[in-house]
């Protein structure tokens, strides 16, 4: 039933949210917000807030936002209309009744329950009687139990045009709430001939509501004959597009394990709960739609999506994730499971039993990574035109998705991996960097870039991403000071900004103040005995360090004057960098605080001209001035 919206308007205004949160967070005042652990999630350090002011809670460690409603729902698993009703209960308002039109509808509906439940019933029996005894052994042929055939209700349309009209009429039941729920045809177009059973000589699957109500069937045939399922047409209960087989008895087992995976026929949905998958659902011989994805999110944050692993499978899972990216929210996702071509998830199970079902299940990839792959995998990126073009492509497809944060991880997301991919060029060695700057090749992992310039395909392990910037910033501390050790009296010249840039790699940072020691005596010493006057101080180690790594060794300018231009194009870049870092920090400080629009437009804009600036250094071969 839809809620007058004046009605939620008053509702909404006078609820106290930190209140309602409070009764289970202990909540304590931070400024304009209040602050306490989330319910939602496991953590020590307390980052949900409420802002009463606002009406909205907000936990920025994952992502549940919502108003007192909103925190209803997910605090006792209730629905929009029960929370509704539970809230309007505690602050004495009287919730609206539905108007006379809706009431008569409510009934006719309630009416129509009853009519698929005396359906379901009566081919239950049938499976048991008679012809029905085909069917049933065609079920127990197909390796289900009797358990299994009881608990999904499953029964038998005898082959007749009468069979179930007779039976129901004579319950009672009238002709018209026959027809409507699906269960007779009227012949099209002549209004005199008789109606007539829709479903003959079938096995009958009864789907469910979510809350267990028989709202529609799906029959097969036991031969060859088409179609193979037939199933009912949409009625006042039943939506195709909205409903999930097998979600009433899945939902339980689904939230206590946070897992739930949409298979693609009736029968895998049986076989999976009955091999103790009991979190299987399957949509009614279509695509996923939305609102079956945002059912499913209701149950766990990220549901698996199961296809076959044949090339047409691989292209209905790139379709289904291009499909969710418009509705992905925080915290919630998918992720995509491949079987063996050409298994479903019924046969794989029969023939290599449940432990190959979930090692399929355990290989499940992220939604990102299969987004990652229909726009990049395999793509030639040995041009600058080329990797632009890709670069555009996964900006466009990180742009379909419709809330802000997502979109926003993903840009960044997609941007690092890019980064990952067309660099495994030279830096400062650090954590995860080889000597000379390589990634650290571990046994196993696939080349970074295959001959022909394309990326790895599809599903291969990659190296560990990690964020650039502080490889970029060591690699240009590395650059400065070796400028300065080449040409000593440059330092006389440059002392000032050197003096008042700590640098962000300690190492370097020693060596730096170590440097600054001799501003005195550095005029008239040439490189080497520079050099060895740090080493008696005892900066060798990271002087050695310095010295074996390409920013060392590459581009050494002869002159001083030559020298002062590189540092100085060099400097201006880290100085703003460095600053750039520095206002990011501030501004995630500012977001944190203040969670609006506006705070988070100027932290992303941020964060995209930073990853500009690590990409421009790409450009320039070998980093600034080298
Ligand atoms: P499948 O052909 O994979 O059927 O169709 P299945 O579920 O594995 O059944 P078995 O193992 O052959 O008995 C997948 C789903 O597509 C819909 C049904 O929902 C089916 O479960 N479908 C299929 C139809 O609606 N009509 C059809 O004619 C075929
Ligand atoms: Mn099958």
């Amino acid at each position: 039933m839809a809620f007058p919206p004046q009605f939620l308007d008053e509702l909404r205004l006078r609820l106290p949210l930190a209140g309602i949160v409070g009764r289970r967070v202990k909540l304590t005042r931070k400024g304009r917000e209040q602050q306490g652990l989330c319910p939602f999630h496991n953590e020590k350090t307390p980052s949900f807030t409420v802002n009463e002011e606002k009406g909205f809670f907000h936990c920025f460690g994952c992502g549940a936002h919502g108003d007192a409603i909103g925190f209803e729902m997910r605090a006792n698993h209730l629905s929009f209309t029960e929370a509704v009703e539970k809230l309007a209960a505690e602050c004495g308002m009287e919730v609206p009744k539905a108007t006379l039109q809706e009431r008569q509808q409510e009934a006719r509906r309630a009416s129509l329950h009853d009519v698929m439940e005396a359906a379901c019933r009566f081919f239950e029996t049938q499976l048991r009687a008679g012809a029905g005894r085909e069917g049933l052994a065609y079920l127990r042929g197909r390796g289900l139990t009797e358990e299994t055939i009881a608990r999904f209700r499953l029964g038998w349309a005898p082959d007749s045009r009468q069979a179930l009209k007779t039976a129901l009429m004579s319950e009672a039941v009238p002709e018209s709430l026959l027809i409507e729920a699906g269960l007779l045809k009227k012949p099209d177009g002549d209004g005199d001939r008789a109606s007539f059973d829709f479903f003959r000589g079938r096995v009958m699957f009864p789907v469910a509501d979510r809350r267990g109500r028989v709202i529609a069937f799906g029959a097969r045939t036991l031969g060859d004959g088409q179609p193979k399922y037939l199933n009912s047409p949409d009625t006042p209960l039943f939506h195709k597009g909205s409903t999930l087989y097998g979600l009433a008895h899945a939902r339980e087992t689904a939230r206590e394990k946070g897992t739930v995976l949409a298979v693609e026929g009736y029968m895998d949905v049986i076989a999976l709960h009955q091999a103790g998958f009991a979190f299987a659902v399957a949509p009614l011989g279509t695509a996923l739609t939305e609102a079956q994805i945002e059912e499913m999110w209701r149950l766990a944050d990220e549901p698996t999506l199961c296809f076959d692993g044949d090339n047409a499978g691989q292209r209905a899972m790139s379709r289904a994730a291009e499909r969710a990216l418009p509705i992905l929210k925080p915290g919630k996702s998918l992720r995509f499971a491949l079987l063996p071509h050409p298994e479903d998830p019924d046969s794989l199970i029969k023939a290599k039993g449940a432990a190959a079902m979930q090692s399929v299940l355990d290989q499940a990839r992220p939604l990102f990574d299969v987004a990652w792959d229909v726009t990049a995998a395999g793509r030639p990126v040995d041009t600058p035109e080329r990797r632009a073009a890709l670069e555009k492509d996964l900006k466009d497809k990180a742009f379909a998705i419709a809330d802000e944060t997502v979109r926003w991880q993903y840009l960044s997301a997609f941007r690092e991996r890019l980064r990952d991919l067309l660099r495994p060029r030279s830096a400062f060695p650090g954590p995860g960097m080889g000597r000379r700057g390589e990634f650290r090749r571990r046994p196993g992992d696939p080349p970074l870039r295959a001959a022909d310039g394309r990326l790895p395909g599809a599903g291969k392990p990659r190296p560990p991403a990690g964020d650039s910037d502080p490889l970029w910033l060591r690699s240009c501390e590395a650059q400065l000071l070796a400028l300065l050790l080449l040409h000593p009296p440059l330092l006389d010249q440059i002392c000032e900004p050197l003096g008042e840039t700590g640098f962000s790699d300690n190492a370097l940072d020693n060596l730096r103040r170590g440097i600054l020691k001799h501003l005195h005596t550095v005029h008239d010493l040439d490189s080497e005995v520079f050099c060895d006057h740090l080493r008696a101080d005892g900066l060798a180690p990271v002087l050695d360090r310095l010295q074996d790594t390409d920013e060392y060794r590459i581009g050494r300018p002869e002159t001083i004057i030559e020298a002062r231009q590189h540092w100085d194009r060099l400097f201006k870049r880290y100085a703003w960098k460095r600053g750039l870092a520095n206002d990011i920090g501030q501004a995630a400080e500012k977001l944190g605080q203040d969670m609006s629009t506006r705070t988070f437009d100027r932290f992303a804009a941020l964060k995209q001209v930073g990853s500009g600036i690590a990409e421009d250094k790409d450009d320039d071969d070998n980093g600034p001035g080298f």
